[in-house]
């Protein structure tokens, strides 16, 4: 038995224990088996990307897996008239997830009429490097059109403005919000031609922002757009009571009963001024940051796993205060529980009208309490130096919807079907 797989089991026993929640495998990389019990970014980094992940469970676990090399992210407005509308979407939608996520054969061509799927992928949906799907719902679901006003998860609001925000409404917000995940562009690109051909009539595209991840330069946790490795210091996927700590909805958290098992995502798609950005001196750009670009690691380290150790510089004379690091976690108890699963993507989208490049950051993160976690480490990077080189500009915030659990259940089902509000609360 190769070393591979006996950690894999080992980790699926973990799984299974602390919560029985957790029927997923995200991804390992081949090779990282050695490194014992540490979760340096080369475990969660990996090529191998097609392992499947189950759909079916208590949670959408895809958001736990790695970036993948290609995403799609689309806001969605919902058009179905009524209730019933509604969950004949989610359903179509849960089908349609079904068949995407584990591959297999697209209904068979009739006589007449146009063929069942686009073709993109051949004759067969491969198994192999299936795309990954997880679905949300922004606030505006919870208005009056549906009756679920009383159900709306207790932390989900409209995503406020912050301050060095530059807004645009037209990428802002959305009823639901599907994000695409795959190997291949096409694939990704297949799976939202689906999506929007069986839904037609029920929901339209709102705003969408495709994203990218490159692959490890030369290894360990990949780049952003500032040519630094992006996504080091993460909470470790694999902890599944960690992450029902940090991430998942669930008892205690006062939140209406059918949320269990779900997350909220954050998402802010950031311009990063490269042009301005090529123009700063290395060191300067580091101290801005914290890390050594080359390397990853923290100034006051060897390697990008390295823990900074902010009590031996009390000062910041190597790791600047105001450092985008130091700010975002300044590694305290406090900040502890702050923790924030952070899945963001690059995106490049040509030209701005002024003939400037426009690209930056799709950011993505998970917690299981937008306020005490993403907008704590939001407010604490205020003003931080980095804000001269970034620029927000739309985004949302979404609740993951609890996972499917069986061929019987489909996306927002206990949503829709649940009991009265006096009965929900858990
Ligand atoms: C375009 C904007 C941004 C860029 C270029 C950027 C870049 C980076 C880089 C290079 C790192 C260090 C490597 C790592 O640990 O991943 C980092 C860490 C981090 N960033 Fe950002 N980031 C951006 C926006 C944000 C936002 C909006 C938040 C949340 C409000 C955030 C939260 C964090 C956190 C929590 C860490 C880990 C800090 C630690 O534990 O040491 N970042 N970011």
């Amino acid at each position: 038995m190769s070393a591979g797989l006996v950690r894999r089991r080992g980790l699926l026993r973990g799984l299974a224990g602390g919560a029985a929640a957790m029927s997923a495998l995200p991804h390992v990389r081949r090779g990282a088996e050695n490194r014992g019990a540490g979760h340096g970014p080369d475990d969660v980094y990996g090529e191998d990307t097609r392992t499947r992940i189950p759909f079916h469970g208590p949670h959408q676990t895809a958001l736990l897996t790695p970036p993948a090399r290609a995403t799609a992210f689309a806001a969605l407005d919902v058009t179905a008239d009524d209730r019933a509308g509604l969950a004949e979407l989610l359903r179509t939608v849960t089908a349609r997830a079904r068949l995407l996520t584990a591959g297999g054969d697209p209904e068979p061509v009739g006589i007449t009429g146009p063929p069942p799927d686009s073709g993109l992928l051949g004759p067969r949906i491969p198994a192999a490097g299936a795309v990954r799907l997880t679905l949300a719902a922004g606030a505006s679901l919870f208005d009056g059109r549906y009756g679920l006003a009383a159900r709306r998860p207790r932390r989900l609001t409209a995503m406020p403005v912050f301050p060095d925000d530059d807004l645009d409404p037209a990428w802002c917000h959305g009823d639901l919000a599907l994000q695409l995940c795959a190997d291949s562009r096409d694939t990704v690109l297949h799976a939202l031609r689906d999506i929007a051909r069986h839904t037609r009539g029920g929901m339209q595209i709102r705003w969408r922002l495709d994203g990218f991840t490159p692959p490890p330069r030369p290894s360990g946790t990949p780049r952003n757009l500032f040519g630094f490795k992006d996504g080091i210091a993460n909470p470790d996927p694999r902890d599944a009571p960690l992450m029902d700590r940090l991430v998942w909805t669930g008892p205690g958290a006062g939140e209406p009963a059918w949320t269990a098992g779900g997350s909220y995502q954050v998402v802010r798609a950031i311009r990063m001024l490269v042009e301005f950005w090529d123009r700063v001196p290395l060191a300067e750009q580091e101290r801005m940051l914290g890390r050594d670009r080359e390397t990853g690691a923290p100034l006051d380290g060897e390697r990008e796993s390295d823990a900074p150790r902010y009590a031996e510089d009390p000062g910041g004379e190597v790791i600047p205060l105001d450092s985008h690091i130091r700010l975002a976690d300044p590694r305290t108890p406090d900040s502890a529980g702050r923790r924030l699963l952070r899945r963001s993507y690059s995106y490049d989208r040509g030209l701005d009208s002024d003939g400037e490049l426009d690209m930056g950051l799709l950011f993505c993160c998970y917690q299981r309490d937008p306020v005490r976690q993403f907008e704590a480490v939001q407010k604490r990077l205020a003003g931080e130096p980095l804000t001269d080189y970034v620029k927000p500009f739309g985004g949302g915030y979404y609740f993951v919807l609890p996972g499917v659990r069986d061929r019987a259940d489909w996306f927002g089902r206990a949503l829709l079907e649940g009991r009265s509000r006096e009965e929900d609360h858990a």
